[in-house]
């Protein structure tokens, strides 16, 4: 096991663009996300500052959604779509884990600015099974991290992300995919996620707009109305 693998750049992981233009920033997102190997980190922190509201935050979300399914259906012949989307408030520290999908499926996480802090962090879950000779599924079931079964053998393979500034509107794009490996046949290769809130806040609110998108045969209409996350 290569304990280096998982040593990401701070570029590799952390966007800051300069305009909020969803092309540009969906072809810096895609190749990092929508990963089918383990050259890519599976993830990234999109920091989009705070010139925006909430309702254009959720447009720019829709955009990018739209770019990045453009950018998949060039490479694969498919593309994207919403499989859920939500707008919550939510404060609990979760441990690392897999959102229940299907087998390739990206999540795209808006963070509208919070005063409440968080940290977040991401396993690269599926490089761990690759090298421990198991399949993504294999290693869930033998060592599930929501039971804390995988601290020692994820830490590794662990990244905390030393951009996620509270403060700002962020969006986060997520690898979530459980597929195996496999170089004739490629899948998307997922990570898991994880979130600390040190000290909640009952009396402020720490709003995510959650959206789950799925590889699917191009011309497939969305069967979720991306409005949903507009007030
Ligand atoms: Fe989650």
């Amino acid at each position: 096991m290569n304990a280096e693998t998982r040593n990401w750049s701070h570029e590799s992981i952390c966007l800051r663009p300069r305009e909020l233009d969803a092309e540009s920033i969906a072809a810096e997102v895609a190749p990092r996300t929508c990963r089918v190997d383990f050259d890519a980190p599976g993830f990234c922190v999109i920091n989009v500052g705070r010139d925006i509201n909430p309702v254009g935050f959720r447009q720019l979300m829709a955009d990018l959604k739209r770019e990045m399914a453009g950018i998949h259906e060039a490479a694969s012949g498919k593309t994207l779509a919403y499989l859920s989307a939500g707008r919550f408030d939510q404060q609990e520290t979760t441990r690392l884990h897999l959102d229940g999908g299907p087998d390739e499926c990206l999540l795209m996480l808006g963070y509208e600015p919070s005063r409440v802090d968080s940290e977040m962090a991401f396993a690269d879950y599926a490089k761990c099974a690759f090298d421990l000779g198991l399949s993504p599924e294999q290693f869930m079931s033998e060592y599930n991290p929501m039971f804390g079964h995988a601290d020692d053998v994820l830490r590794p393979y662990t990244t905390r992300v030393p951009c996620f500034s509270p403060r700002d509107y962020r969006i986060v794009c997520i690898n979530n995919s459980c597929a195996a490996y496999s170089d004739s046949r490629p899948a998307w290769q997922g990570v898991l996620h994880g979130a600390t809130v040190p000290a909640p806040d009952a009396s402020e609110s720490r709003v995510i707009n959650s959206t789950m998108l799925a590889s699917v045969p191009a011309g497939t209409p969305d069967t979720v109305d991306v409005s949903q996350l507009t007030d």
